[in-house]
């Protein structure tokens, strides 16, 4: 079955929760499902911290993953405007994959948590897209046509889906932020399968 990557990296969950309302729209494309993981933390002294299975959650990304997937969709909370080093470092290993061409002409999207309202969700969705430009991805943002970006209360933005945690990280994500989840998903996967049919 042909699949989107929803590759992500959470702290606290929030990023986490997001990843799976994109799945949930990935899933409304027939032929196409969602393989959700994620990434390990990383340690700041040379030695291995995390068991190659986590105790819970989703399962750590291979690069395999990546490079069968028909499509990728990033995500990571904000970390000071920008990707958190976990999900970066999974990046830096894909070098690879990235010389072999094996990610080109391929759709990828991106998404983000934050805990202040302005404190960079855009800067971090940009940020997140240029890795895949060079890996020659074809990005996908969201479109305002369905109505959902205009009627932001918290995230969502046109670079890739968002959403704001509030100051201490409990302010769950609203219909709109998860509406734009689930859009986002869908668009991904359907162009996912119109850029494999025109090839
Ligand atoms: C080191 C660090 C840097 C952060 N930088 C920002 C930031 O630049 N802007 C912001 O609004 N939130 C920032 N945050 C808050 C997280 O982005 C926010 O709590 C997010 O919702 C966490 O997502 P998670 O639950 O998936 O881990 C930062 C958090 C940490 C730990």
């Amino acid at each position: 079955m042909p699949y989107i990557l929803v590759l992500y990296y959470s702290h606290h969950g929030a990023t986490r929760q997001l990843a799976h309302h994109i799945a949930r729209g990935v899933g409304k494309v027939s032929g196409m499902e969602a393989r959700v993981r994620t990434v390990p933390q990383i340690s700041t002294v040379c030695e291995a911290t995390e068991p190659d299975i986590p105790i819970e959650g989703d399962i750590y990304c291979t690069l395999e993953d990546l490079e069968k997937a028909d499509g990728l969709i990033l995500g990571s909370p904000t970390r000071f405007g920008n990707m958190a080093a976990p999900l970066k470092y999974f990046l830096d290993q894909t070098g690879a994959l990235w010389q072999a061409g094996k990610l080109a002409d391929k759709p990828a999207a991106v998404f983000t948590s934050t805990s202040s309202l302005h404190g960079g969700q855009e800067a971090t969705l940009l940020s997140m897209m240029l890795p895949l430009l060079h890996h020659g991805m074809v990005l996908a943002g969201l479109p305002y046509g369905d109505g959902h970006l205009q009627q932001t209360q918290g995230g969502g933005t046109p670079y890739g889906a968002s959403h704001w945690s509030g100051p201490d990280g409990s302010r769950q994500p609203d219909e709109t932020e998860l509406a734009l989840c689930r859009s986002l998903g869908e668009r991904v996967a359907r162009l996912a399968q119109q850029l494999k049919n025109a090839a």
